[in-house]
């Protein structure tokens, strides 16, 4: 499947596509399938903006975020400092490279790091506006890139959540072809739809992609019939990501996929595709909103 472009941006001033990806339940791949995309997009030769809300700040490990390595200076150099109260496009000010040797990666994937302290933004929920304070910190800075990736907590009603839906234009979901995980995807579409009002009212989730999948198992083959009935077949990747190596590998070691002997380049050749079937979702899903 060949890379389709994103839409033209007219006069070039048009933010890119803000792409949040989530689920309610953790551990499901969702900074696993945000890498692989990332890696993928950069491959593709588009600019990547990462944005990590996640806490945990994991993305920003696996990425080889270039954050200062005394501690103490970490958290200022953060997204955690940022959000405290942005000026219009302060993002700039704690964006660094992506660590991975190869330039392809380095010179095309840029990260607002993470830190710990993100957690402390749940204090300002309920202020005037500071749910708007990644969008805010975002304003201008966007231009430079061609697509933005948010990876989320597994929340669904925290304020870093809504931090980060208020400044995405769609969702991506990773979901396991299991109960608990389903049904968390299924909150997250009925949070889109009951909220975006308050939030982003063009937000719409763009798809789901299905991770981990072992398709002789006949549960699994069952909860894959649940996925497609959430928004219908176009709705879900049809490249279903099985249980791989490389995949936890890029985890565990902080590589890209294609730096794994195993079985990374079959993994980052499916990554490939389901940026393309992502890229065309939200083309097709941002069209619909206009
Ligand atoms: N398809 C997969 N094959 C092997 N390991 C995977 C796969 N998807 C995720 N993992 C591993 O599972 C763990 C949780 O994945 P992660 O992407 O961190 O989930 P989340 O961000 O949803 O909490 C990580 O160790 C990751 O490497
Ligand atoms: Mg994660």
């Amino acid at each position: 499947m060949a890379i389709p472009e994103y839409p033209p941006r007219p006069g070039d001033r048009q933010p890119a596509p803000h792409v949040a990806i989530c689920n309610h339940k953790g551990g499901v791949g969702k900074t696993g399938t945000a890498q692989g995309l990332i890696t993928s997009a950069a491959e593709a030769g588009h600019r990547v903006l990462v944005v990590d809300m996640d806490a945990q700040g994991n993305l920003t490990r696996r990425l080889r975020a270039r954050v200062p390595e005394a501690p103490e200076q970490r958290a200022a150099a953060s997204l955690a400092s940022v959000l405290q109260r942005p000026a219009l496009g302060e993002i700039e000010r704690i964006l660094v490279p992506c660590g991975y040797d190869d330039p392809v990666y380095s010179e095309r994937i840029t990260i607002a790091p993470a830190h710990l302290e993100l957690e402390l933004l749940s204090h300002t929920a309920g202020l005037a506006a500071s749910e708007k304070r990644l969008l805010r910190a975002l304003q201008g800075v966007t231009e430079d890139f061609d697509v933005v990736f948010i990876d989320c907590p597994p929340n669904l009603l925290s304020h870093q959540i809504d931090i980060a839906w208020s400044a995405s234009d769609v969702l991506v979901l990773p979901c396991e072809p299991e109960y608990d995980a389903v049904e968390a995807a299924r909150r997250i579409h009925e949070r889109v739809e009951r909220d975006r009002h308050t939030l982003n009212p063009d937000l719409a989730v763009a798809g789901i992609v299905v991770n981990r999948y072992r398709p002789n198992l006949k549960i699994h083959q069952k909860r894959e019939k649940d996925i497609y009935a959430i928004r219908g077949d176009e709705h879900v990747c049809p490249v279903k990501l099985h249980e791989l190596v490389s995949m936890k590998n890029q985890a565990e070691l902080a590589q890209p996929l294609r730096a794994d002997g195993t079985d990374g380049n079959a993994a980052a050749d499916q990554f490939r595709d389901i940026y393309a079937w992502m890229t065309k979702r939200i083309t097709t899903v941002m069209e619909n909103a206009a």
